[in-house]
């Protein structure tokens, strides 16, 4: 991936993740372009941010990114770069279910329909230009499942391997295709930005904007703190670190 010189678009990133690396690279040199559902949150970052730009957008909803891939291609035409940062993460009962899986739903629809639909919408898009990336922001928890949240993780777990076959279908083509795979980071997501147990948002920043200036850049941006999780399998310590891991979150779900 270009350090500089980019025009980004980062879903979700009015806030936690999505802003940190929002800022970041606008700091770089990037022109930067956040979306997400809260006009007055993204409006904030904006004026905080000269120069940023930002986009109303419902990722669960399949016309709006119609509408934002079309307002795109002809106010930003030189994007060539797609961050597919926005998700929710909710705890499920799997034994109490609601009648009409609505969190289930929405977990998937947002983290992964989402990606997979505005990604297809853009790719001509990102397709026109001598270099252009696509990343995906998935989790450690793809890897090794936090039982308390069953659809979230799936839904991390089929994104990496949609990811692994965008890049494969595109290995031939000038669209490089990354993953960004956090730890548990202190941001709002479920609550955890107090939670001393999660790696600190501007330290997980600062060491992701050093991994993505790696050239060539990794297909995977892993920072320490999630290489228990990502490589838990391949070292064979892998139902340690689910027993561990849903040991150690119990008392905040239970
Ligand atoms: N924090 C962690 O521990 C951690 C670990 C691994 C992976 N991640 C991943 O990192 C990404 C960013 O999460 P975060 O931790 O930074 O949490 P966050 O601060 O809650 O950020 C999530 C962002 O997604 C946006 N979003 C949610 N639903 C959306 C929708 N329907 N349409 C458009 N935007 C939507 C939210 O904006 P609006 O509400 O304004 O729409 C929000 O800005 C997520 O994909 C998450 O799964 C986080």
């Amino acid at each position: 991936m270009q350090s500089t010189g980019n025009t980004i678009l980062i879903t979700g990133g009015g806030s936690g993740i999505g802003r940190g690396l929002a800022e970041a690279l606008q700091a770089q040199g990037n022109h930067v372009i956040i979306a997400g559902r809260r006009k007055a949150l993204l409006e904030e970052v904006v004026s905080a941010n000269p120069g940023m730009k930002s986009l109303v957008l419902d990722i669960e909803d399949r016309t709006t990114i119609r509408a934002l891939a079309g307002r795109i291609a002809s106010e930003h035409p030189q994007l060539n770069v797609l961050i597919n940062n926005a998700g929710i993460m909710r705890a499920e009962d799997l034994k109490d279910q609601q009648d009409d899986l609505s969190d289930a739903e929405a977990i998937v629809t947002t983290n992964l329909l989402g990606p997979i639909r505005l990604t297809a919408a853009l790719l001509p898009l990102l397709r026109k230009h001598e270099h252009s990336t696509i990343i995906n922001v998935s989790s450690g928890l793809a890897f090794v499942p936090l039982a308390f949240t069953p659809t979230y993780c799936a839904t991390k777990a089929a994104l990496h391997s949609y990811t692994q076959s965008l890049r494969y279908q595109l290995r031939d083509t000038t669209t490089e295709v990354l993953e960004i795979i956090p730890p548990y980071v202190q941001t709002e997501l479920m609550d955890g930005a107090e939670d001393p147990r999660a790696m600190p948002l501007k330290a997980y920043i600062a060491e992701t904007m050093e991994l993505l200036k790696t050239q060539p850049t990794p297909a995977e941006i892993c920072v320490k703190n999630v290489h228990g999780l990502r490589f838990a399998a391949e070292e064979g310590r892998y139902d340690g670190t689910f027993q561990g891991l849903n040991g150690a979150m119990a008392g905040r779900f239970e």
